[in-house]
């Protein structure tokens, strides 16, 4: 089996990334993650795939006149590593419709919420205000619209009484990293076109 050459785009702490890390460590794991790009240079998660000897770099967006600009020189390290598929994990940048259309169908997204519901910021808060009974986390194909891709696979996690967004986003965390392990690789075998070329 030819294993996809994946990167992981982050901008924190990188706790879905080290899952994903970890799963791919797996020789018949179809990704095989060679790289990881923070748009902010102090992500803690750059150390962590650091430390997996995992190539990290980081590409500070606030170095770029425009949001296209970062994308290019996002765009350019990933095909100087060759890269295949990618997998944002935390990555806080909305991207343009160049970039989205540029990797569209080898491109996926975690998000916080049980998808169509709660696109956007404060997913948890939102959930536990409107008296949901139920939130989670989903892993979908990026669109141009935010969150608005196709899902592939979620998880579901119980509101309880007087639950906080923080304990409630703690509870949802536990169970993004056995999702998004398992929805990767259930994207790259399905991945809508031909790698890069
Ligand atoms: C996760 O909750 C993810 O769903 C959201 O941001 C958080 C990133 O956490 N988009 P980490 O960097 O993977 O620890």
């Amino acid at each position: 089996m030819k294993r996809v050459r994946t990167a992981v785009l982050i901008s924190g702490r990188g706790s879905n990334m080290a899952a994903l890390l970890d799963a791919a460590n797996a020789p018949d794991y179809p990704a095989d993650i060679v790289l990881v790009v923070s748009n902010r240079p102090g992500a803690g998660g750059l150390d962590k795939a650091k430390a997996a000897g995992v190539t990290a770099l980081a590409i500070d967006h606030t170095g770029y006149g425009s949001r296209e600009a970062f994308e290019r020189a996002l765009d350019a390290a990933l095909r100087d590593h060759h890269i295949e598929f990618v997998a944002c994990a935390g990555f806080m940048r909305v991207l343009t419709e160049w970039f989205g259309s540029r990797w569209e169908g080898r491109l996926v997204n975690i998000h916080p919420s049980l998808l169509p519901n709660y696109k956007g910021l404060h997913t948890h808060r939102r959930a536990i205000e409107a008296g949901d009974t139920h939130a989670g986390a989903s892993v979908h194909w990026v669109v141009t619209e935010v969150d608005g891709g196709d899902v592939i696979d979620r998880e579901t996690v119980a509101i309880r009484p007087g639950d906080t967004p923080e304990a409630l986003a703690a509870r949802v965390l536990e169970r993004e990293l056995v999702l998004y392990p398992r929805a990767l690789a259930a994207a790259v075998r399905q991945r809508r076109v031909n790698p890069v070329s």
